[in-house]
């Protein structure tokens, strides 16, 4: 059998409880493929600020730089949100984002014929969607310095972030942006606020210039607010969408609604070489943590999505993504996604339905 060492970043919240249910997934997968997984647990977020005081010790970094794939849950919670910035559990998250260089985030918003009902958009608003979004994940806002809070003249505090982005950055995820069109319906709209802010300028300069490497790609500009409308009103219209970090993180989370639930999305992060991040594009949910209400199934399908783009086994992801289709067929349903007829499971159920179904 062929063997993959994952390391296992539950976090917080809802983490552990949607990691369970995808571990036990994996575990169907290894025997029907005939692969053989080495699952490797390790702390990050809250759970690392609790036992440790940092949010990425320097072991977690270790283990998953010496793995094949690593499969995140989510962090964060109320009882860490009054620590400074660098020592909150999201400090976590983006040094595990910037120690492994993973600088594409892949977050695709597909419309399951099965939740339309669930959505709430109008059914012939959201039929057929098939969104792409691809952000990029290591610059932008999130890491331009200066950065901190800072006492003025006048001895007022002032709060400083930098949106800053270098040629090759943007040429790098324009480049993933552009080769995953040209897979898909070869339509990439790029987003920006380049009436306003240089970086943007920069940005769609880039972007246009790359495009001349890619004629069979149909190009198009929008500025983000625009963009967000558009998603709302008319989202057929995107196939892949290319945006920067903030941008992507606002952007991805309302293409979510678009699908009925943020609990159905998984995303893929993705640097030039070395392990990917496979995680949900959701967070810890603290609002419904340990009362297994949690929908697993992004969970699951970020797993899939390991399969396909961390290990290149296409066809256990394929297998993955078609139980899931099929237990939603069934009618099974957490409470996010619950419409009238349907079974309301908790989130073991919905896991022990999922693998019936896998067993079959
Ligand atoms: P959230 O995504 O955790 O929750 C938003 C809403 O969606 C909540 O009502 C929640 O109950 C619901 N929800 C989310 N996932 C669900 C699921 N699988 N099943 C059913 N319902 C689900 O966002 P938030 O409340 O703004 O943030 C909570 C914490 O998570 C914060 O600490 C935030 O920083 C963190 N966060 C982490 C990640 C991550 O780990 N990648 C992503 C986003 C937010
Ligand atoms: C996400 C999250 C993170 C982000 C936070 C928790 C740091 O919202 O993965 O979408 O903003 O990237
Ligand atoms: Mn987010």
């Amino acid at each position: 059998a062929q063997q993959y060492r994952i390391t296992l970043l539950p976090g917080d919240g809802i983490g552990p409880e949607i990691m369970a249910v995808a571990v036990d997934v994996l575990k169907v997968v290894e025997k029907k493929f005939d692969l053989q997984f080495e699952f490797q647990e390790a702390l990050i977020g809250g759970a690392a600020i609790d036992a440790t005081g940092e949010p990425l010790p320097a072991a977690t970094l270790d283990v998953c730089r010496n793995s094949d794939a690593v499969l995140l849950a989510a962090i964060g919670g109320y009882k860490w949100d009054s620590l400074p910035s660098h020592l909150r559990p999201e400090a976590g998250l983006l040094g595990l984002r910037a120690g492994l260089e993973l600088f594409a985030n892949l977050r695709p918003a597909k419309i399951i014929p099965q939740l339309i009902e669930a959505s709430t958009l109008k059914r012939e608003i959201v039929e057929g969607v098939d969104i792409m979004v691809v952000r990029e994940l290591t610059g932008g806002i999130y890491f331009g310095k200066p950065r901190g809070i800072f006492e003025t003249e006048t001895g007022q505090k002032r709060g400083v972030n930098t949106m800053a982005y270098t040629e090759s950055e943007i040429d790098r995820i324009g480049r993933v942006a552009f080769e995953t069109a040209r897979k898909r319906q070869s339509k990439l709209c790029s987003v920006d606020k380049s009436n306003v802010l240089e970086v943007s300028q920069l940005w769609r300069d880039r972007i246009t210039k790359l495009g001349a490497e890619y004629p069979d790609v149909e190009l198009t500009h929008l500025y983000v607010d625009n963009a967000a409308m558009q998603l709302l009103r008319a989202p057929k219209q995107f196939d892949t969408i290319v945006t920067g970090n903030l941008f992507g993180d606002i952007l991805s989370d309302a293409a979510a609604m678009l699908t009925g639930s943020i609990g159905m999305l998984p995303s893929a992060s993705l640097g030039a070489s070395g392990p990917g991040v496979f995680e949900p594009v959701h967070g810890s949910a603290p609002d419904i943590a340990g009362q297994d209400k949690a929908n697993p199934l992004a969970q699951v399908l970020s797993a899939a999505m390991m399969l396909r783009y961390g290990l290149n086994q296409g066809a256990a992801a394929d297998f993955l993504e078609k139980g899931v289709l099929q237990v939603l067929q069934n009618g099974a349903r957490t409470g996010d996604i619950m419409s009238v007829g349907m079974q309301l499971l908790g989130c073991r159920a919905m896991g022990e339905a999922l693998i019936q179904v896998l067993e079959e």
